[in-house]
């Protein structure tokens, strides 16, 4: 029994692990991601209207990161989890401009811009059970866009499990918020901009979404603005 014990915990972890976004490409974790109040549960959040919903980070997680990254606008950017996001869902990434330094930013305001998303793709006819390609990532990878002004930002992100988003706060959102200089900028001028909280009512279409309705969902709307690509 012992040997069998072994494979199933690891499966159970694997299954019910949930995950946190604690780092940038290899940085070590939470050394420029701030770390979430749910660092050790890898509890998702629920409410989006709650103050929480900015970067979940300051009741039990840390208001600040030790140290904020370098990048150069127009290079790509791998925000990393420690688990599979094996809830179907779809991803979202935000970034803000810091008044001052990233480190001193609480994010508040309507001053988030959507810079990638991964959404989910229907099939119009009903044939088919939409599909969700954010699934069983690790990682996201996208490009700080190329002409961004220099400085420095907060980067979100967000994935939006949908397992259980038949029903109003049923959508488990998974965040994380890094400290981020953007070097070698443009002249752009992102938008439109948004608060968080403040983007979700958590009535959308895409946030309130039975995956596995029958007769089946023949569209998806990716909850948020548009991305803009600079
Ligand atoms: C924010 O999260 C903390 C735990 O991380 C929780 O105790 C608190 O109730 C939350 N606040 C709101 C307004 O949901
Ligand atoms: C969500 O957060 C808002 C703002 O803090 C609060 O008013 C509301 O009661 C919370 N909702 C739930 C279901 O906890
Ligand atoms: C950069 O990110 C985009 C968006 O995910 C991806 O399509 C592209 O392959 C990435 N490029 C590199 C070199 O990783």
């Amino acid at each position: 029994m012992k040997l069998a014990a072994v494979p199933f915990f690891a499966l159970v972890s694997g299954v019910f692990g949930h995950w946190c976004w604690p780092a940038l490409d290899s940085t070590a974790e939470w050394t420029v991601v701030r770390k979430t109040d749910n660092f050790q549960t890898r509890n998702p959040i629920q409410n989006v209207t709650s103050p929480n919903f900015t970067c979940y980070n300051g009741n039990g997680g840390s208001a600040t990161a030790p140290s904020t990254y370098t990048i150069a606008a127009g290079a790509n950017v791998t925000f990393q989890t420690d688990n599979n996001m094996y809830h179907i869902g779809v991803l979202n990434v935000y970034m803000a401009k810091a008044p001052t330094t990233a480190a001193a930013f609480d994010g508040k305001g309507q001053v988030w811009f959507k810079i990638f998303q991964i959404s989910g793709v229907a099939d119009p006819t009903g044939t088919n059970y939409p599909e969700f390609p954010a699934t069983g990532l690790y990682a996201a990878t996208f490009p700080i866009p190329k002409n961004v002004p220099s400085g420095e930002y907060l980067l979100r992100t967000e994935y939006i499990a949908l397992h259980d988003a038949y029903y109003f706060g049923g959508a488990q959102f998974y965040i994380g918020c890094a400290q981020i200089a953007v070097t070698g900028g443009g002249n752009g001028t992102p938008s439109p901009l948004v608060s968080i909280p403040g983007v979700y009512t958590g009535n959308e279409p895409g946030i309130i979404y039975d995956v596995y309705r029958d007769p089946k969902q023949t569209s998806y709307i990716q909850p948020g603005p548009a991305v803009w690509t600079g």
